[in-house]
């Protein structure tokens, strides 16, 4: 059954993204979904580790997963790339199949991967599936805080709503949690940069770094995990 509370709207690029009127939040920037999408995560968070590192796969944790936008344009990256993905999207709430066919997201991505996607979306949400040439996709069904795994990820993606939305998602318990599941070397990106933020990071072994931020921002947050001797030991 379709959620009452969630509404399609179009942003400045022409691309569609998610209103939550129960939250006050847009699911991506209204400056541009696609755009935001591209820039923090793909551009500035996959594109950054792939030119750090010869890497023939590539592990990705998302925290907020909602229309997958940022896994579709991640998979398609790595398949023109011969990378093999595996794809972890932590989402509380997932959308129902209805919602997500409105998005119009077919657009951005093969007709392949978005035939794919559309057809293994609910058992993501059970099981981690194989996606043809695209690697693997598991979408954990729970919030954040309950979230726990042994895998290790190369690339957080974090993007959850905004803190003044939703605040405990930013907060030290959080963000400590998230910062577990990183490999070192691994890197972390978000939209939003706050000094709160930059401080727990850094307290957490990433080197910060502002990076221009989407259309509407003017900085957004990397940081990458500090390889130590210890963890060069484990190799
Ligand atoms: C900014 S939106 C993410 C947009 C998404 N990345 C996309 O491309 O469509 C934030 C997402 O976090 C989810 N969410 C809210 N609270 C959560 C929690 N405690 N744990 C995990 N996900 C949560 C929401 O349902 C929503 O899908």
């Amino acid at each position: 059954m379709a959620d009452k509370n969630l509404e399609i709207v179009t942003t400045a690029d022409g691309s569609k993204t998610i209103y939550n009127a129960e939250v006050g939040e847009l699911y991506h920037s209204r400056n541009g979904a696609l755009q935001e999408s591209q820039h923090v995560f793909v551009n500035s968070g996959l594109h950054y580790f792939l030119a750090q590192n010869n890497a023939k796969e590539v592990s990705i944790l998302e925290v907020g997963f909602g229309t997958g936008l940022n896994f579709l344009l991640s998979a398609d990256v790595c398949t023109a790339n011969n990378i093999a993905l595996n794809y972890t999207g932590i989402e509380a709430y997932p959308l129902d199949a209805e919602m997500m066919a409105q998005t119009g997201y077919e657009q951005y991505t093969s007709a392949t991967l978005w035939e794919s996607y559309v057809t293994n979306y609910p058992q993501a949400l059970a099981n981690k599936v194989t996606l043809d040439a695209y690697g693997q996709l598991q979408i954990a069904h729970i919030k954040l805080m309950e979230f726990n795994t042994d895998e290790r990820y190369d690339i957080i993606y974090f993007d959850a709503f905004a803190s003044a939305r939703q605040p405990e998602m930013w907060e030290q318990e959080a963000i400590s949690h998230v910062i577990t599941f990183l490999k070192p070397g691994g890197v972390f990106v978000t939209y939003a940069i706050t000094g709160n933020l930059k401080r727990m990071l850094k307290a957490l072994g990433l080197k910060i770094e502002k990076v221009p931020g989407a259309a509407g921002k003017r900085e957004m947050l990397r940081g990458v995990l500090s390889v130590t001797n210890a963890d060069l030991g484990a190799y």
